[in-house]
């Protein structure tokens, strides 16, 4: 509290609730940037590369901030409202206002800076830590002076009707500090910075992978070669090759029957070989056991959910990290499985059993996510389900590479599976006939005749 505010007694008691909405977006604002000062020094005293993902998550919370303030058609409302009252701010708030438009440019500078930084890493850091600390003292010093000179003065000189003019402006002009609908933009972005910080940072760390870093990012991390899969005398996978990087969502399409979950039983280990070899993360998988091959990370979501119909949400979701049994840290992960699908929590202690097909899907993810999956195995997901959910399933499955998790998707709704993919395989009995990026192999005539009905 400054002494200018101590001292004047307050004019309005509309005003008493705007700047109490205001001072409390600068708090979010502010946590925020303190996150920012630690992201930093955790990148120069541990040496890890930036988390690109979380950093470009808190640049576009600033620059919402920043793009609404600064996108009016006019000047912010309460400077200008400020300015008729108060002639000799002015200066001042030409200065905020103007700080709102370099800051926005920073912001561009800065994240030009982290991928450069990203890409030659450790070569760029230095600019790149520079670049944030000399932004994050600017944004400090804009809130203190709002707070510590706009506000007060604005509480002394505003009437009730100048701050029911404020409040006014936000229907029309979506003002950042007042408008309902932003303000939900801002939690979304806020919870989503906030489930990406580490734990260490007081997040809720929910990236399950190790996180996928610069030097890691599209490495090779499954490699499928001259693969052969038989039942008894019946060969069913023929010579195949795949390979799946560090962060990509593969796709598999191919018609029922065509081999897709016998693949995917092979490469958990549910399934011998007959030949060929699965490399995983450098590690020939022929003598690892299927539970070993989850402890290091191939996580499959059977065909069909498979979960365990009579016991409780609670208990599936335990089970699935059952090769984690002393690991201290499965509750919290358990919460972190709840914040991504909510009606898994609204429904903790139902039987899995009394849970709709998408809810299963839903419990079989989480399950298999509680495995802290570092390569993921979907197996038809879609499969059953309606369009509303199969779009929420897919989203999240967008999600779940948006954090770093590397995700091979099986599936006969071959349209979104490939839309989602990075790169696509299509598998006709047991033969891989096509691969290509997911976008190619959209617009492949073959692909749109035999799988898009096109
Ligand atoms: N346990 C099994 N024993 C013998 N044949 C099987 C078995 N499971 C699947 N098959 C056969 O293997 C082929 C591939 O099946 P599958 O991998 O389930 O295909 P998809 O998942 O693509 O529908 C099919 O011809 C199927 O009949
Ligand atoms: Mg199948």
């Amino acid at each position: 509290m400054t002494q200018e505010q101590n001292q004047v007694a307050p004019n309005s008691l509309r005003g008493e609730q705007v700047i109490r909405t205001i001072v409390r977006e600068h708090q979010g604002l502010w946590r925020i940037i303190d996150l920012m000062d630690l992201l930093e020094q955790d990148m120069n005293i541990n040496a890890n590369p930036p988390d690109e993902l979380l950093f470009n998550t808190i640049f576009d919370y600033i620059q919402h901030f920043s793009n609404r303030v600064h996108s009016q058609p006019t000047e912010i409302r309460l400077y200008a409202v400020l300015r008729e009252k108060s002639p000799e701010s002015g200066p001042l708030l030409d200065k905020l206002e103007k700080g709102y438009v370099i800051g926005h440019e920073k912001l561009l500078e800065l994240r030009q800076l982290l991928k450069e930084c990203m890409a030659n890493w450790p070569n760029g850091r230095e600019s790149f830590g520079h670049g944030l600390s000399r932004f994050s003292a600017a944004l400090r010093k804009h809130i203190k002076k709002e707070e510590g000179v706009v506000l007060p003065r604005a509480r002394s000189l505003l009437t009730d009707e100048d701050w029911n003019k404020i409040v006014a402006a936000r229907d029309q002009q979506d003002d950042p500090l007042f408008g309902d609908r932003v303000k939900e933009e801002f939690r979304d972005l806020r919870l989503k910075i906030i489930s990406l910080t580490p734990e260490r940072l007081g997040g809720l760390g929910l990236v399950h992978t190790e996180r996928v870093t610069a030097h890691k990012k599209g490495q090779e991390l499954l490699s499928i070669k001259d693969l052969v899969t038989s039942y008894g005398q019946i060969e069913v996978l023929h010579n195949i090759d795949i390979t799946i990087n560090s962060g990509e969502i593969v796709s598999l399409v191919g018609a029922n029957g065509a081999g897709k979950s016998t693949l995917l039983m092979t490469i958990s280990g549910l399934q011998p070989t007959n030949k060929g070899q699965i490399i995983f993360d450098g590690e020939d998988l022929s003598k690892i056991s299927a539970d070993k091959r989850v402890s290091k990370g191939i996580v499959q979501v059977p065909e069909g959910r498979q979960v365990f119909k009579d016991m409780t949400v609670y208990d599936n979701l335990l089970l699935g990290a059952y090769t984690r049994s002393k690991d201290p840290s499965i509750q919290d992960d358990i919460e972190k499985i709840y914040s991504k699908f909510p009606i898994l929590r609204q429904k903790r202690y139902n039987l899995a059993g009394e849970l709709s097909g998408g809810q299963q899907q839903m419990l079989a993810m989480g399950r298999a996510l509680m495995a802290r999956p570092r390569l993921l195995l979907l197996d038809e997901p879609s499969m059953g389900l309606a369009p509303l959910i199969i779009e929420e399933i897919f989203e999240i499955v967008r999600e779940l590479k948006d954090e770093g998790m590397t995700i091979f998707l099986v599936e006969q709704n071959a349209s979104q599976a490939l839309a989602l993919a990075d790169r696509g395989y299509v598998l006709e009995t047991g033969v891989v006939v096509l691969q290509g990026t997911g976008r190619e192999l959209l617009s492949n005539e073959k692909v749109r005749e035999a799988y898009l009905g096109m």
